[in-house]
């Protein structure tokens, strides 16, 4: 899609981390960006930016795990700018507890902001999108889609249904002008790894990497392959070249994910043996912080 003036692109999540980013980079190019999420302060500061560098954005506080606040967006976006050209699905949280620990009420908060929210958020957008004959719906899954992690099994659940969305909204949208893709990233230099729910998973990973060092060395195992941490504005840029130029396939970010997630898919226990260090030392930490009480014991 030829990004112009006209183009109007809603971001999802955009009041930090990579949904900032994409604001920020989608305005350098010098089209219309409407700015969502729940910090309306947040959002302000992000229009900000977006001002700094020529745009006009529309700022939308929305839950997105509420449909009626998402209907509303969309229609705020179209009244507001007549048309509606890329919607970038990333707002997301992740959680931190095993699968026992786990609440129901968890469970669902994690499905609505990861999974329902596409449907809430993508559903008003496609009569428009495909009345224009054209579009690009764009969902921020994870790796977390293509494998398992430990301790986030929730988050790992809802971003493998995010990947599920996007192959059954493919098959509807054939025909229509209209394209999806799903964007797979790995780790990313944001607030997700601090804003997960029951703990903050990032720190909690962050230590198991250092564990997994020591156990690989003391088992003689190699090191777990894990994918170097890339920065939001790095993944906004390629958010702008696949609008640019749409995928053929599912999209990863970080070098060496695709064929990490094709072992996961023909070899799973090839896989589990690789991320073994991992695994063990993220087993640890989750222990220490159970007995620590650094996690809270479901109730
Ligand atoms: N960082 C990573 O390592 C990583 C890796 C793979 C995938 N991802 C995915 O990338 C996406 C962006 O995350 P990030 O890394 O940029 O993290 P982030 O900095 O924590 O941003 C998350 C965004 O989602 C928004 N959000 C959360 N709940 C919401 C709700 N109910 N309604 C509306 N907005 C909501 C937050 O805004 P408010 O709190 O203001 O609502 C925030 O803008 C997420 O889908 C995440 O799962 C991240």
């Amino acid at each position: 899609m030829e990004l112009t003036s006209e183009t109007v692109v809603v971001i999802t999540g955009a009041s930090s981390g990579i949904g900032a980013a994409a604001a920020r980079r989608f305005a350098r190019e010098g089209v219309q960006v409407v700015l969502a999420a729940r910090r309306r302060e947040r959002l302000e500061a992000v229009a900000g930016e977006v001002r700094r560098l020529g745009g006009t954005p529309l700022v939308v506080p929305t839950d997105v795990t509420d449909p009626q606040e998402c209907r509303r967006l969309i229609g705020r976006t179209v009244e507001h700018f007549g048309r509606l050209d890329v919607l970038l699905n990333n707002a997301g949280r992740g959680n931190l507890a095993s699968v026992e620990e786990t609440t129901p009420e968890q469970l669902w908060r994690i499905f609505a902001v990861n999974a329902f929210a596409l449907w809430y958020v993508t559903a008003p957008a496609l009569p428009i999108m495909k009345a224009q004959g054209r579009g690009h719906i764009l969902v921020i899954a994870s790796v977390a889609g293509k494998w398992g992690y430990p301790y986030n099994s929730a988050y790992v659940a809802a971003k493998h249904a995010a990947v599920g969305f996007v192959a059954a909204l493919r098959a509807e949208l054939i025909g229509t002008g209209v394209e999806a893709t799903v964007v797979c990233p790995a780790a990313v230099d944001t607030e997700w790894g601090i804003a997960t729910e029951g703990g903050p998973l990032g720190l909690l990973f962050e230590e198991a990497v250092r564990r997994s060092r020591q156990i690989a060395r003391q088992r003689a195992l190699p090191l777990a392959p894990l994918p170097k941490v890339l920065s939001a504005d790095e993944i906004a840029e390629r958010l702008v070249e696949l609008v640019r130029h749409p995928p053929r396939t599912d999209v990863f970010t970080h070098a060496g994910t695709e064929e990490l997630a094709l072992l996961a898919l023909r070899h799973r226990r090839m896989f589990e043996q690789q991320m073994l260090p991992f695994y063990l030392g993220a087993q640890q930490v989750y222990e220490e912080w159970r007995r620590d009480g650094r996690i809270p014991k479901a109730s």
